[in-house]
């Protein structure tokens, strides 16, 4: 296992939500994992001003029991408050840095985490290179930028021109976290490294592929933030068309940022823009409203804090669209999301063309259920493969059976935090699993549109869909022919009726 040089990641934002729910203990996971140098140090940042004993305390809450927290860890805790707007504050964060590097022994090698509100994303770097804090001839300066990248194509382009003035593309590192879950990654070797899928996988064989990412939850005190923004910006404009770009590219020439960043960027060069005319028949939007859920009343969406009582901000987005490409051309791609469903569950359905000849017909009913391979990135993580079986007895009943993988299976091995793998490949230098400038701002290309859209013609409706269901049954209708969305349950290998919610 390759061990980062020794570096100070620098956190802006250090007092937020972000830093002590994931970037904090991700860091500490990897420090009990000796998968951080010997000379590493954190200095926390943020308005509020705090001694360094003050921040460790704050901290502290976050991480496994004092008892078992080793304590060498919260000797590596430094802070310093920060005004982001004045310059001064920059050239005093750079003689901090200089001499936390020459008591601690640290190399010049700073990584610069932004952990702020999204308006700063222009600002602190810009004010790092006027203190020269951007320049790499005695060590490594990178940049980690939270989401959201923009608001809209045009700030995420304008963000992208105010970064490049100062910075190379190889210093920016744009984080979607989904690409650090294990079971993202495990689609490329799912596709790559097995014969049997490669194959078949493209329209000679598919017939449709279906990508959900529900959440029980609703906004849990993001209002404010979450009306602003909306599903769409939120989940599909980054996570889920990053998924898409994992499940339809071409193979890469090698494992490498750059070659497997390109193949993704194709895809988003050949997803076929949505027409005005198009779009109420490929795009639903939906709102949780209030309703019961297991005997608890909840409420709609509009009564939550922060969020405008008459808000027209989506909770709920299901979609179907094409990609254009020698791969995929006809095949259909259904994607989802929504707050306030049922059940927690991300997964990627490829569903297969059912056989060509169906032999075992009874009674005029096709008994084919068509092949499916499910790919759950999350919980349960595993692989489903459904598969049609001769029913035991007399005549040929054909059922359609499970043949299941479940991590949990694998003893011995818990699946690393997304937070914990995304700081490590940054501190390697290593940005395959980040998101390059080019391909945020080609999903943007493909997403502004329908949100013009929706905010220029009040005509296009927003479902309303009692919290806790999933999401309105209008989204049942983009679905081809008489199928409809898989319904997927906590477990990997139960659908339908059957469902632990
Ligand atoms: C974040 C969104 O990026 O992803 C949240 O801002 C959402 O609204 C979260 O809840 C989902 O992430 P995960 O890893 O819990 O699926």
């Amino acid at each position: 296992m390759k061990i980062p040089e020794s570096h100070i990641i620098v956190i802006f934002g250090a007092s937020g939500d972000l830093t002590k729910r994931k970037l904090i203990p991700a860091i500490y996971q990897l420090y009990i994992n000796h998968l951080l140098p010997s000379n590493f140090a954190i200095l926390g940042t943020s308005r509020t001003p705090l001694s360094d004993e003050e921040f460790c305390e704050r901290i502290i809450e976050f991480l496994p029991s004092q008892k078992e927290t080793d304590p060498s860890f919260l000797n590596r805790l430094f802070y310093q408050s920060i005004d982001y707007h004045e310059n001064n504050d920059y050239i005093k964060l750079k003689e901090r840095l200089a001499g936390l590097s020459q008591n601690l022994n640290i190399a010049p090698n700073y990584l610069f985490y932004l952990s702020t509100p999204p308006n700063l994303y222009d600002v602190i770097p810009e004010k790092l290179a006027l203190a020269n804090l951007h320049l790499q001839k005695d060590g490594f300066k990178r940049l980690i930028i939270e989401k959201p990248f923009g608001n809209t194509l045009e700030s995420a382009k304008s963000l992208n021109i105010s970064l490049l003035k100062n910075y190379e593309e190889n210093q920016i590192y744009r984080i979607d976290h989904y690409l650090g879950k294990e079971t993202v990654q495990n689609l490329m070797v799912t596709r790559f490294a097995n014969g049997i899928f490669e194959p078949l996988w493209n329209r000679n064989f598919i017939c449709r592929v279906e990508i959900t990412s529900a959440e029980s939850l609703g906004v849990e005190g993001r209002g404010g933030y979450y009306d602003q923004s909306g599903a769409m910006r939120d989940m599909i404009q980054n996570h889920l068309l990053q998924m898409v770009g994992l499940v339809a590219m071409e193979p890469p020439v090698v494992i490498e940022a750059n070659a497997i960043r390109h193949e993704v960027m194709k895809v988003f060069q050949s997803l076929r823009p949505i027409k005005p005319e198009e779009m109420h028949k490929q795009i639903i939007r939906g709102q949780y409203t209030a309703s019961t859920i297991k005997g608890v009343a909840t409420p709609g969406y509009r009564d939550e804090p922060g969020v405008d009582p008459a808000s027209h901000t989506e909770t709920y987005v299901a979609m179907k669209f094409f990609i254009d490409n020698w791969r995929w051309a006809g095949v259909p791609f259904y994607i989802r999301t929504g707050k306030k469903l049922p059940t927690r569950v991300t997964e990627i359905v490829i569903e297969f063309k059912p056989a060509p000849h169906h032999l075992f017909d009874q009674n005029g009913q096709n008994q084919n259920n068509s092949n499916q391979l499910i790919i759950r990135i999350q919980p349960d993580e595993g692989l489903l493969i459904k598969f049609n079986m001769k029913e035991p007895g007399s005549g040929f009943k054909v059922n359609q059976v499970n043949m299941d993988f479940h991590y949990s299976e694998l003893s011995g091995i818990t699946l690393p935090a997304a937070y914990e793998r995304l700081l490590l490949d940054c501190l390697l230098g290593d940005a395959t699993l980040y998101s390059r400038g080019d391909t945020v701002e080609a999903a943007w290309s493909f997403i502004q549109p329908i949100l013009d859209a929706w905010s220029n013609d009040t005509t296009i409706p927003i479902y309303g869909y009692p919290a806790g269901t999933w999401g309105p049954y209008e989204s049942d209708e983009l679905i081809e022919g008489d199928k409809t969305w898989r319904y997927p349950c906590k477990n990997l290998a139960d659908d339908g009726l059957y469902c632990e919610l």
